[in-house]
């Protein structure tokens, strides 16, 4: 540890690690302060590494397989004898992914020459030219006050607590504590249909639990196009996720062992009883210990930092990044920030393109998209063409058994700019990123239908959509023609 650095990061997640990796490669002095003990030891990597992104993709990714094995194998002629899981083996299994990353994580700092500091950082002074950062050590060594010619404060997000539902961490629980449940409840409740409702939802259902989702809104995943909103919608409920939409819970209480929850659907009063509850009704910054009272950033009306289009405080110098700031609470968004945010310190003209950040909800099949919706498109005054291809006629999906959900695309019918791609498809998540780089690249659906596309692949689908945007998709038959 050096008294003074060209950089201080406050957080090691996916914002602040990569932007001390970044300060690394590009020569700066660099100190990255991280307090978090993740199962008993210090870990970068922050709450997507440790209890979000990837523990979540490790458990969906076992729950998927345990599930395909039970149920969708046998069409392919394999027969299994009987299925079981050992969830205690799923879960260390989980724990080493996370453990190999977050490792990987500190040895990246290491070999880029970025010092990771043990412990709580807070901004005391971000004013003058010098700021001032106490850095109070987690092994309970004294508090030092360091110095710092840029700051950026990246210590993201908690989950939301509501007074209906209290943390007990046994039987109501948050994310982190869905992440390990010891055994398959066999009744579970979720309060929120937002993405963790959903993806965890989902981990244990195919795992045996009988799963109900209530969620205080009347639609279901507002975010996202309605088309593609619907067939999720239809999809998960398919698949036994009893999502109740317009149903607030008003009251959850443990009595003998068991979680009792009380809602009120318009007006109808109801209880169940369930063996744990997950409470996800979204995230709020986190920044507990962060500022001192000196330390002169503004924050918003709302509890985030305040920063402009290119993560930059009120203060010269200081920045702010991923989910402590506006915008979509989201890895590779905070990873983009601390690049750009590095970068600008550096000298660097960057900018982040918040209109074609993908979102990707990891159930299966995955809800993914980029850029505008119809209804978005439609509010803002665009003449709006659509096209929408289903999967059940590509090739690919139906060989792969994947024949659910469908592309679509949203483009500006005047000057033919493709403005969004969605998907509910196996693999949406990449398949939307094609999408992202066609409208980096201000492509219009004419470029896109001009392009030659792999067959058979899932991706022929993207293709068949935007033909359909002109009535020409092949395999299927089209209303509108050109
Ligand atoms: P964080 O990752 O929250 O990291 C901030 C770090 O700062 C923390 O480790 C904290 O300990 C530390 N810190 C805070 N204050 C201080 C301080 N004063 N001193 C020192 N250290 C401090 N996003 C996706 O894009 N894809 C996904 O699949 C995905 N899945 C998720 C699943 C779950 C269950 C959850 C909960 C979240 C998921 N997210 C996902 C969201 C993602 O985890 C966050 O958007 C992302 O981690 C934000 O990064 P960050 O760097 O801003 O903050
Ligand atoms: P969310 O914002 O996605 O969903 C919360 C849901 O809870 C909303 O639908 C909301 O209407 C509902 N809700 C709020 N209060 C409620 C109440 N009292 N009763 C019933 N329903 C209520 O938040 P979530 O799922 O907690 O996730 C937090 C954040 O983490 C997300 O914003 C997301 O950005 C990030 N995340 C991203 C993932 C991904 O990219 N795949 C995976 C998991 C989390």
């Amino acid at each position: 540890m050096k008294d003074s650095y060209d950089l201080i990061i406050i957080g090691g997640g996916p914002g602040g690690y990569e932007a001390a990796i970044r300060a690394g490669q590009l020569g700066m002095s660099v100190a990255c302060i991280e307090k978090r003990v993740h199962k008993g030891e210090p870990a970068l990597g922050g709450t997507c590494l440790n209890v979000g992104c990837i523990p979540s993709k490790a458990l969906l990714d076992s729950s998927h397989r345990y599930e395909m094995i039970k149920d969708e194998v046998e069409e392919h002629g394999i027969s299994t004898g009987e299925v079981a899981i050992d969830i205690s083996k799923m879960l260390s299994r989980k724990d080493a992914i996370v453990k190999q990353l977050t490792g990987g994580v500190a040895a990246l700092l290491k070999g880029n020459k970025a010092d990771w500091l043990q412990g709580t950082g807070t901004l005391l002074d971000g004013k003058g030219e010098d700021k001032k950062v106490q850095f109070t050590p987690l092994d309970g060594g004294e508090a030092v006050t360091l110095t710092a010619k840029n700051v950026i404060l990246a210590s993201g997000s908690v989950p939301i607590d509501i007074p209906v539902a209290p943390i007990d961490h046994e039987y109501i629980v948050d994310s982190t504590g869905a992440l390990d449940f010891p055994e398959v409840p066999a009744r579970l409740g979720v309060i929120g249909a937002g993405v963790i409702g959903l993806e965890l939802g989902s981990v244990w259902r195919r795992l045996g639990a009988e799963v109900v989702v209530y969620e205080a809104m009347p639609t279901f995943l507002a975010a996202a196009d309605s088309a593609v909103s619907k067939e999720a919608m239809k999809l998960l409920a398919k698949q036994g996720l009893d999502i109740r939409l317009d149903t607030k819970v008003t009251n959850a209480e443990v009595k003998d062992g068991k979680v009792v929850v009380t809602t009120d659907a318009k007006g109808e009063t109801k209880e169940e009883t369930f063996d744990k509850l997950i409470v996800c009704v979204g995230r709020r910054a986190y920044k507990e210990n962060l500022l001192g009272e000196d330390a002169g950033v503004e924050l918003t009306e709302r509890g985030l930092v305040a920063v402009n289009d290119y993560c930059r405080t009120n203060l010269d110098g200081v920045y702010a990044i991923g989910d402590l700031v506006r915008g979509p609470m989201l890895a590779h968004k905070a990873m983009e920030e601390g690049m750009m945010a590095v970068e600008r310190i550096h000298g660097e003209k960057v900018q982040v393109n918040y209109d074609t950040i993908i979102s990707v909800i990891y159930t299966h099949p995955e809800i993914a998209w980029v850029g505008m919706t119809e209804e978005q498109a439609k509010e803002q005054g665009i003449d709006v063409k659509t096209g929408q291809f289903s999967l059940a006629a590509n090739g690919r999906a139906l060989a792969a058994g994947e024949g659910q959900g469908f592309i679509k695309v949203v483009a500006d019918a005047k000057t033919d700019r493709l403005l969004g791609m969605h998907a509910v498809a196996s693999g949406a998540g990449d398949i939307v990123h094609q999408g992202m780089i066609a409208m980096e690249f201000v492509s219009s659906i004419e470029d896109l239908q001009l392009m030659t596309f792999a067959h058979p692949t899932i991706s022929e689908a993207v293709h068949e959509a935007v033909l359909s945007a002109d009535g020409r998709a092949i395999h299927a038959i089209q209303r509108k023609r050109k």
